[in-house]
């Protein structure tokens, strides 16, 4: 990260968790960040766990921050910006990461001068391996564009989106970890119906699906290709993927990223 401000966090749920436990393994100084949750308890416990601070109001998270990350659910997001507008000034970098609310609504409340990114990353964050799409408004310069994707690059990998590709990022990548826990599952509950112990199948299952997302990642090949690595002629593999296409897994997921992204599409305009 190129310059250290003040991060004030708003709203220590797993996002806001995952968030604060991203930075400081990345070594963002303890001393800059802020945190605040309505039920003070948590947000106490959590700055003696990290050595972060606890702040008690949210009009003193705001004015002693230079960058807040609003990580509270999006029915809450527009009071909690309505509430604080009369101390948010045009210099803080404003982080949302909450689902469906856009920038024009977030600018709505606030003004069009604001720095406001809508960001979306997703729960793999918890264990350092999130993935971010991060959208943002006109008056953010490409400085702080810079410290937003250092930030959620601290806990997995961040790309810069125009805002209309939010909602495909939410099919692919917000919403995607629960279709592939479900993906594990079923592989483990095979594994099991062939008598293999449970823990032992999701060991082998999880590690599958993390050792195959890491060829993709690191060899750049065509998953295309390497399906066809694995696949030899007449043999077992072939016979599975046959099974998957008879079945429609390809349309199934297809179908989940675009009903997902259309939700989020809705949301938004809500
Ligand atoms: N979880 C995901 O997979 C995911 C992925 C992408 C984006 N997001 C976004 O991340 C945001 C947070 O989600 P989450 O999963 O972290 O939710 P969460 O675990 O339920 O946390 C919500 C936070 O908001 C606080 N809160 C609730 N009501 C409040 C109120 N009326 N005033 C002030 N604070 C309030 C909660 O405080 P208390 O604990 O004290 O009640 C808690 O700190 C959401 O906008 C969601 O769209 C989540």
């Amino acid at each position: 990260m190129s310059t250290v401000r003040k991060i004030g966090f708003y709203g220590m749920g797993n996002m806001g968790q995952a968030m604060l436990k991203g930075l400081v393994k990345a070594g963002y100084p303890v001393d800059d960040l802020l945190i605040y949750n309505r039920h003070g308890a948590v947000a106490e416990e959590l700055a003696a766990e990290y050595g972060v601070t606890a702040i008690q109001t949210p009009e003193d998270l705001a004015k002693a921050s230079q960058v807040i990350l609003f990580a509270v659910k999006p029915a809450i997001l527009p009071g909690v910006l309505q509430a604080l507008a009369p101390v948010l000034t045009k210099e803080q970098s404003l982080i949302s990461v909450a689902a469906g609310i856009s920038l024009g609504q977030m600018a709505d409340l606030l003004s069009q001068e604001h720095k406001l990114f809508r960001v979306m990353p997703n729960t793999p964050a918890l264990v350092g391996e999130g993935m971010s799409a991060v959208a943002h408004n006109e008056p953010v310069t490409l400085e702080e564009v810079q410290e937003v994707l250092g930030i959620f690059n601290s806990f997995g990998k961040a790309e810069l989106v125009e805002e209309k590709l939010i909602d495909a990022v939410v099919g692919v990548a917000g919403s995607a970890p629960a279709y592939v826990y479900l993906f594990i599952e079923a592989l483990a509950d095979g594994a099991v119906s062939e008598g293999m112990s449970r823990e032992m199948a999701y060991e082998f299952a999880a590690q599958t699906v993390l050792g195959s997302a890491q060829m993709v990642l690191k060899t750049k090949a065509h998953p295309g290709a390497l399906k066809d690595q694995v696949t030899s002629p007449g043999g077992t593999t072939i016979a599975a993927v046959k099974e998957l296409e008879d079945r429609g897994l390809r349309s199934a997921v297809i179908n989940a990223v675009k009903v997902a992204a259309q939700k989020n599409r809705e949301m938004s305009q809500q």
